[in-house]
């Protein structure tokens, strides 16, 4: 593996999946690995959850971490190609990205869709080259279209909690106030759609008619608009709003009646409720569920870290 941007870049799945759940067991148990080597975490966006757990995993791997918001503390980046810098950018991301890799040995890059041309957000022009120039491993914090540390942490939770050799796996739209990038719903997907080829689980995703998700990601899943139908006996529901793919970057319906509750679990076998948050409360999952039993959003978030500490130590052992 050179980089982490997929889950095209895993090996192999359910090794990587016992793997994070010995480190989580012990997570100090390979704190000599990383050998004071230096992660770089460049933030194009905000971030809680991402900085912080890949933050920590680099301290239980012995590594040291800088951190950078490039949004408010960088200068303006520039991404086009041959063009006079006569505008508002200061300093193009070819000497961005290769600077960054002079001082780091591996980088995690943020960079979000911008949601106004599918075309640009969906060939990854940001993370691409910032690979092409960093000149070095680089770990995706969260792309244009995926968010592949987030869906191992799923993973590895979904792992965690099943009671049955092959769970069912329910992806739910939600409604939302703003329109929201498909990164998480797509890298969940195709997380899932590996997991279910390794029998590990059944999936199936539900939405409203009309967000539908970009077929790369959903291939191999049961798709069901009637969400009832779709929560009929699942044991883990994974709880994200995102906007139109069709009709890029849209909000097509106010999600009246999509909300999860408890009403809604009823629907499940007693299912065991996700979101990779930030969540609104009240609006996106009810708060009967976040402040219930069923609700697995904090342990999730815990194993962000056992999620980014594998990818590293797997980069690291490449590159010894
Ligand atoms: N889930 C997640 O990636 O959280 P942050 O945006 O806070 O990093």
């Amino acid at each position: 593996m050179k980089h982490f941007t997929s889950v095209n870049d895993v090996t192999d799945l359910k090794k990587w999946v016992d793997e994070a759940l010995k480190i989580k067991a012990d997570p100090q148990g390979f704190v000599d690995i990383g050998g004071q080597k230096t992660l770089g975490l460049v933030f194009l966006n905000p971030s809680l959850r991402t900085r912080m757990s890949t933050q920590k995993a680099a301290m239980n791997l012995g590594m040291n971490t800088m951190v950078i918001n490039m949004d408010k503390e960088g200068w303006r980046l520039e991404m086009n190609d041959n063009v006079i810098m006569d505008g508002y950018s200061v300093e193009h991301i070819k000497e961005a990205a290769a600077v960054l890799g002079q001082y780091c040995d591996i980088l995690g890059l943020r960079c979000f869709p911008n949601l106004k041309d599918r075309h640009e957000d969906y060939s990854e022009e940001v993370l691409n080259k910032f690979i092409k120039y960093c000149g070095v491993p680089v770990v995706s914090l969260e792309s244009a279209t995926l968010h592949p540390l987030q869906s191992f942490a799923d993973l590895i939770t979904i792992k965690e909690h099943a009671t049955k050799p092959k769970p069912k796996v329910v992806l739910t739209w939600a409604p939302h106030v703003k329109p929201l990038p498909q990164a998480v719903s797509n890298s969940f997907s195709e997380w899932m759609v590996k997991a279910q080829e390794l029998d590990m689980v059944d999936f199936v995703i539900t939405h409203p008619e009309g967000y539908e998700l970009a077929e790369e990601f959903t291939k191999g899943a049961m798709i069901n608009t009637n969400q009832d139908e779709a929560l009929k006996n699942a044991d883990f529901v994974y709880v994200k709003n995102w906007s139109s793919y069709n009709k890029y970057g849209e909000i097509l319906s106010d999600g009246k009646g999509w909300m999860m509750d408890n009403e809604k679990l009823k629907l499940t076998d007693n299912a065991k409720v996700m979101h990779c948050l930030p969540v609104r409360r009240g609006l996106e999952l009810g708060n009967d569920i976040l402040d219930g039993n069923n609700s697995l959003v904090i342990h999730e978030a815990g194993n962000r870290v056992f999620a980014a500490q594998t990818v590293l130590k797997k980069l690291i052992e490449g590159n010894k």
